[in-house]
């Protein structure tokens, strides 16, 4: 399906405005902040939807900090997805051994792909690991995940939009939107 050249029109309804993640990212930003005063940071964030996420936070975190980005593609399939294998196509390009890392992510869904994350960046010895995520969608959940900062939870819905796509596109809508089911279904056959 060909999106629309104006995206709104492809859009059923806002779930989170503009406002309200602006306001949440500057939130999450405060408590990050108070919680590593004195220390330093990295933030790690998965490729492609956490990149305005990531931009929009790391300028909202008031300590000194370094940013490292890994891009990650599930294998997909039924019997692979419950696996929870994940490829590498972006490993990290510094070490984090000794470092307090922040995972940064725009949604958790199955959490199959942050639970496969965790285990590959504890095993680089890191001093601590936590995780932030705007969203969260928890009906989908097939692995437990420690969460420790959560934006918003979302519906089980189609969202996109703040980083978030449908085949690759509406990743630059500044809101996080429901895709109305005409912009994804295909049209029935006479
Ligand atoms: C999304 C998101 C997470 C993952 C979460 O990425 O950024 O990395 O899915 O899903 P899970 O909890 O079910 O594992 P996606 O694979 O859509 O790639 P993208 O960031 O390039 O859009």
């Amino acid at each position: 399906m060909k999106p629309s050249p104006d995206m709104k029109q492809d859009v059923a309804e806002i779930l989170l405005t503009e406002e309200e993640i602006r306001a949440k990212v500057a939130e999450l930003g405060a408590r990050i902040t108070a919680d590593y005063t004195g220390g330093e940071l990295t933030l790690v964030s998965v490729l492609k939807g956490s990149l305005p996420f990531m931009a929009d936070l790391m300028r909202q975190i008031d300590v000194p900090l370094r940013i490292d980005l890994m891009e990650v593609s599930s294998y997909g399939g039924a019997a692979t997805e419950s696996s929870g294998l994940v490829r590498i196509l972006k490993d990290l390009s510094a070490p984090i051994d000794g470092r307090d890392v922040l995972l940064v992510e725009d949604i958790i869904d199955t959490g199959l792909t942050l639970n496969y994350l965790l285990r590959y960046l504890r095993g680089k010895n890191p001093r601590s690991i936590k995780i932030c995520a705007l969203l969260n969608k928890p009906a989908r959940r097939l692995v437990e995940i420690p969460i420790d900062y959560i934006g918003f939870e979302v519906p089980d819905r189609f969202v996109v939009g703040y980083g978030l796509d449908y085949g690759e596109v509406y990743r630059n809508l500044r809101f996080v939107g429901v895709l109305r089911p005409e912009a994804y279904e295909e049209p029935s056959q006479p």
